[in-house]
């Protein structure tokens, strides 16, 4: 495949707080319709770099970024770029689930009706019901859906902003430690509907589970120190790694 058909092709990333850089030349092609995962240990680098994918780092003050992020060929920090236009197309899912004090209905509305997308109640329903049947929570909260948010359990809010993000018809989604507040049990779900999501979407998925990786991902990327030690498909990286450090990283010999 070339450049053109990536989703996101990173080119010499270097990105900085203040004096300190948190990435180093990191360059990497994200294929449409894959999983990504990355790993690596505590302060690596991940989330900074997964944030700036859609450009959440922009708010901290002293920050500084080289080097190129390609999203289907346009640079998103070119200064056209509109920014709550890229963040619907690249949207995010946090560690913690974070729905807002809404209703479940009006947690999944929320985008489509600032968005303008759909004025009639009718149309909006059917936004809400295509987007939590996706997430696989439909069935679960169908009878519940002027219910607080909060009322439903952990695994479920964090399906709820799986599908707030599905709502504003995202195209990547870059979920940062989705399942580390769950339960196994809720972990299986959310990884159950990665990869169904995984049809349909392109996924960056930063996980400190070695194991969720593998059975989620179809490349991962390791990072060390701020850069990208090795970029390969899952299944090479954890049998065959190109590198002593991912050797030793996912032995558990270090990190
Ligand atoms: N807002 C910030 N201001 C200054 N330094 C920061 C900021 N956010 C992160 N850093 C530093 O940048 C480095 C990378 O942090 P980052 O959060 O990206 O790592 P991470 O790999 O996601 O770690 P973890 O696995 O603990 O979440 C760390 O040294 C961290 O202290
Ligand atoms: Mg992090």
């Amino acid at each position: 495949m070339d450049a053109q058909d990536n989703t996101f092709t990173i080119r010499n990333l270097n990105f900085f707080y203040g004096s300190f850089r948190a990435l180093s030349q990191i360059s990497m092609d994200i294929k449409p319709c894959e999983v990504t995962a990355l790993i690596g240990p505590s302060g690596c680098g991940k989330s900074t770099f997964l944030r700036c994918l859609n450009r959440m780092n922009d708010t901290i003050s002293g920050i500084r970024l080289e080097g190129q992020v390609i999203l289907e060929g346009e640079n998103i920090y070119a200064e056209e770029m509109d920014l709550a236009q890229l963040r619907q197309r690249v949207g995010m899912v946090f560690q913690k689930p974070n729905p807002f004090p809404k209703s479940v209905f009006d947690n999944v509305a929320y985008g489509p009706r600032v968005l303008g997308y759909s004025r009639k109640k009718s149309d909006l329903m059917e936004v809400v019901e295509k987007s939590l049947r996706r997430a696989a929570l439909w069935e679960t909260v169908k009878d519940h859906l002027n219910e607080d948010a909060f009322s439903l359990s952990l695994g479920q809010q964090q399906r709820l902003c799986i599908a707030r993000v599905l709502a504003v018809e995202a195209e990547v989604i870059l979920m940062d430690e989705p399942c580390s507040a769950l339960d196994p049990i809720d972990t299986r779900k959310v990884e159950d509907l990665i990869r169904e999501l995984r049809e349909q979407y392109t996924i960056v998925i930063v996980t400190h589970n070695m194991q969720q990786a593998a059975r989620v991902s179809d490349q991962t990327g390791l990072f060390w120190l701020g850069e990208l030690i090795e970029f390969n498909p899952t299944e090479k990286l954890f049998t065959t790694p190109d590198h002593e450090l991912t050797e030793a990283y996912i032995t558990g010999r270090m990190g």
